[in-house]
């Protein structure tokens, strides 16, 4: 039997354009590890999270298009791993539903984007939920549908998003807990939160942790001079050229050391302990910065070009991803919360009746001195009447044929009777049908086999 691989999957919103922190905290780890043997990895842009957050419809497809190019663009190959947009899976928000009515509400009070809204609102005094949508406060379960829908062993994520990685093993338990009893099934597999520790969290233009928020961000793929002129305005001291500078408190030499290799990192060191000055060392960072990215900035914008081929690749990722995984899953978890088939509903019952009941051969002699069985489904209706027999085992052995070779055998003479081969067996009870009688004696055959 092959191992199943271990399975790592993270989502990407798509609400604003990428850039360096994107690039060294999560894009360029993600496609390095998606090269890992003994990995499954599932990468997806989660157009459906940006609409929490974004409520610009031009900003929202811009956005998603300018990350799946970027991810492509860094190598990320969509014929080694499941690379797709979220709203092409109907599947996701057809599980938020069932877990919504699993998720407890008090948990999600306790969110932490959630709980700061909430914060912000009583701040200035206002309703604790007031411009507080529904969407901000479900999003936790729909990062858990995401995320449980994949059965995804791990989970790359931020600091800020351990949380709601906790909260979907939490909506996870209680679904294999309320639909896997008794039988102890588990539909789902409880995910894990891995914080990349060593990755490097770039500080952007002000200093501060580069994010959109912040709005200090460089993009990954600035053109050239803009790029240039982005690093020019980071800001730093104002110590003199010649002046020895402290690099490690110096973001320029922090995002220098995201990009260049221990021994570049070393020789940039001895240069701020002999006063290089601000411009030169900016100059070299771009310059290292520009070497990495130039290629890549290459591919996006022809990838950019052809907005086309990348809409195809996603449409490819989520249809055979669909038809691998999540429609399988949700068919079986619809079955599991009750939402099934009624025609089976009904084959269910006749078949608990039929358990509870069995159809019946009953032996008995008659005042005539002769011996006679008769069949009787499982509700004790009668289907067949024997013809007389002169002992008890003449009759049995025939009972003992019927239940081995079934109904198959069985022929219905119009006015004489039914037969098993040439031997008069005898009557069909009023109303009764052939196939009926046909059909329980397969039930004979079926245990006997
Ligand atoms: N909420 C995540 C973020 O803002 C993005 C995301 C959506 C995600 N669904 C996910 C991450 C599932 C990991 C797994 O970063």
């Amino acid at each position: 039997m092959t191992q199943r691989k271990t399975r790592i999957l993270t989502g990407i919103t798509t609400s604003g354009t990428p850039h360096l922190g994107n690039y060294v905290g999560a894009i360029r780890p993600a496609v390095a590890a998606s090269r890992m043997a003994g990995m499954e990895s599932f990468y997806f842009l989660a157009d459906f999270h940006a609409l929490v957050k974004v409520q610009d419809p031009a900003r929202v497809q811009r956005s998603t298009l300018e990350i799946a190019a970027a991810w492509l663009a860094c190598g990320l190959d969509p014929g080694k791993v499941w690379f797709y947009r979220q709203s092409d899976i109907p599947e996701i928000p057809e599980l938020t539903w069932l877990l919504t009515c699993v998720a407890g509400k008090g948990l999600l009070n306790r969110a932490h984007a959630y709980k700061a809204a909430v914060d912000r609102n009583r701040g200035e005094a206002l309703d604790d939920d007031a411009g507080i949508t529904a969407g901000l406060f479900m999003y936790p379960v729909l990062m858990a549908a995401d995320i449980l829908l994949f059965n995804a062993d791990k989970v790359p994520v931020g600091r800020d998003q351990v949380q709601h990685i906790e909260m979907a093993r939490d909506f996870g338990q209680r679904f294999n807990h309320l639909y896997g009893e008794p039988a102890g099934k588990q539909y789902f597999r409880l995910p894990e939160a891995v914080i990349e520790a060593h990755v490097a969290t770039l500080p952007g233009l002000d200093g501060r942790k580069m994010s959109k928020s912040y709005d200090n961000t460089i993009p990954l793929f600035a053109p050239k001079a803009t790029l240039r002129k982005l690093i020019a305005s980071i800001v730093t001291d104002s110590k003199a050229p010649g002046e020895a500078k402290d690099a490690d408190a110096s973001h320029v030499f922090q995002l220098y050391q995201a990009f260049a290799s221990a021994a570049e990192t070393d020789a940039m060191r001895r240069e701020f302990d002999r006063g290089i000055g601000w411009g030169d060392a900016k100059q070299q960072l771009f310059e290292r910065i520009d070497a990495e990215v130039a290629p890549l900035r290459e591919r996006y914008e022809s990838l950019m070009a052809e907005p086309q081929e990348i809409e195809a690749r996603l449409r490819d990722g989520a249809e055979r991803l669909r038809a691998q995984h999540a429609t399988p899953l949700l068919r079986e978890l619809r079955a599991a919360v009750g939402l099934r088939d009624l025609s089976q509903a009904a084959g269910t019952a006749r078949k608990a009746t039929t358990k509870a009941a069995q159809p019946q051969f009953k032996q008995y002699r008659e005042t005539d001195g002769r011996f006679y069985f008769k069949l009787t489904d499982g509700e004790g209706k009668l289907l067949l009447q024997s013809v007389g027999h002169d002992s008890a085992r003449e009759a049995g052995q025939l009972i003992a044929r019927l239940k081995q070779v079934g109904g198959a055998d069985l022929r219905h003479v119009e006015s004489i009777g039914v037969h098993l081969g040439e031997v008069l067996l005898g009557h069909l009870a009023e109303g009764v049908a052939m196939d009926e009688v046909a059909a329980v004696l397969e039930t004979f055959a079926e245990d006997a086999a």
